[in-house]
């Protein structure tokens, strides 16, 4: 918890920044101070991690006091807020680092506080929503999994590949079901502690979106340690959504996740094209066989119409021998047809899967030594640059979970 001063004689927008803060949680309002005078003393007694000067009130008094604050206290950033662009440029000289122009929106008050603080003699760290597990505050990393036509296993892989990261002590992950109207990927996991607020209850309340309130709706796999925000329960509510929502909503999770897996649905809707302009990988989900290749084909040339999308799809083919959805097709042929090379294979494991989806567990935890958990924790592997495990199994092996990028 990084600890913050602020100073603001006028008592409205006091009030609004105090409101604002305390939607934050990883900072914490250590003093608030009402006359540019005192401030100095307060920062003295209180030592924060971040001073917040608001300049409105009188702008001559804040500027004074700022030069003598940066020079007895060098290492303490200092932001500033003000209606005036001059003055707010006059602030920097005098030593502020950081300034933002009212009305100071939450958004907005989140990078300029998580470039003050992580940048500067804050300690770096926040308390992921939900979740036990600690991370540095900047990367996140975003991976939207797609589908090439229903039933190929986007949601398995979604839920599997969430968990995987999650058992990463590193890591904070959270699940995003945004295929809006006919989710399930709360069916796969079976959730606890949560109150019964889905994406489109944030999406109704967005003005007033904080992180507490995103926090509620964070329901938590206990087991796994993975947050899943879940689609809305009445399919009519999934219209309310919207893509700006969408945008408002992960911009918020990512600041306290390092994992973001977004579920999407097949409708290529403005929610989902959202989703892929922001996700930094594409999984685009396909099965040997003819309809859904051809899709990989739509949909990679659609996505590259639209600010070179495309570029950030890797293919994956799940079910991978299951003689009952492949039409005879190789993985060989499969690449001259896409066009790009197959970037993971997952085999065909119904045992393992529905055994998982019936006992609502991600597969790290029901059948953490099948071969299907086996390939998904080489792709969170390979997704991020480390080795894989067994690189030799590749294309001689009947499993082949080989990575070509
Ligand atoms: N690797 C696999 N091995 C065996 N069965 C699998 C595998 N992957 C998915 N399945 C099965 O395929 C079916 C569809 O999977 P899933 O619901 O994940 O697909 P989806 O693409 O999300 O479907 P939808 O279009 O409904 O969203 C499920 O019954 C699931 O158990
Ligand atoms: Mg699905």
């Amino acid at each position: 918890m990084q600890r913050v001063a602020i100073v603001d004689p006028t008592e409205s927008t006091r009030e609004s920044l105090r409101t604002l803060l305390l939607g934050v949680d990883f900072v914490w309002l250590e003093a608030e101070c009402a006359r540019y005078e005192y401030f100095f003393e307060v920062i003295q007694q209180s030592m924060p991690d971040l001073a917040i000067v608001a300049l409105d009130a009188d702008k001559n008094k804040a500027l004074q006091m700022i030069s003598q604050l940066s020079v007895e206290y060098p290492t303490l950033p200092i932001l500033t807020i003000s209606y005036d662009h001059q003055a707010l440029l006059q602030s920097l000289q005098k030593g502020a680092k950081y300034f933002l122009t009212h009305p100071v929106g939450l958004e907005d008050m989140l990078n300029a506080l998580r470039r003050a603080l992580g940048e500067t003699g804050g300690h770096g760290e926040q308390q992921a929503l939900g979740s036990p597990t600690m991370r540095a505050t900047g990367a996140s990393s975003m991976i939207a999994v797609l589908g090439s036509r229903g039933g190929v296993g986007t949601t398995t892989l979604a839920v599997n590949l969430a968990a995987t990261l999650a058992a990463d002590p590193n890591n904070a992950a959270a699940l995003i079901d945004l295929d809006l109207a006919l989710g399930d990927a709360d069916i796969a996991l079976e959730v606890s502690g949560y109150e019964n607020i889905s994406i489109s209850d944030l999406a109704r309340n967005i003005e007033r979106l904080d992180m507490n309130f995103l926090r509620r709706a964070m329901a938590r796999h206990e087991a796994s340690g993975l947050s899943i925000l879940r689609h809305p329960l009445e399919i009519a509510e999934s219209s309310i959504v919207h893509e700006q929502h969408v945008e408002r909503i992960l911009n918020l999770l990512k600041i306290s996740y390092t994992h973001l897996v977004l579920d999407l649905s097949k409708s290529l809707l403005a929610t989902d094209l959202m989703a892929l302009r922001m996700a930094d990988v594409i999984l685009l989900v396909a099965q040997l066989e003819l309809s859904s290749l051809r899709n990989v084909v739509r949909l990679i040339h659609s996505l590259n119409s639209d600010e070179n999308l495309g570029e950030k799809v890797r293919v994956v083919i799940n079910r991978l021998g299951a003689d009952a959805v492949e039409e005879g097709i190789s993985l060989k042929k499969a690449e001259e047809v896409i066009g790009k090379p197959i970037f993971w294979q997952i085999p065909n494991d119904t045992k393992a899967v529905i055994g998982a989806r019936v006992a609502g567990e991600p597969l790290i935890r029901h059948a953490p030594k099948s071969r299907v958990q086996q390939s998904i924790h080489g792709l969170t592997q390979a997704l991020y640059g480390k080795p894989v495990s067994n690189p030799k199994d590749s294309r001689s092996s009947k499993w082949g979970f080989f990575s070509k990028r």
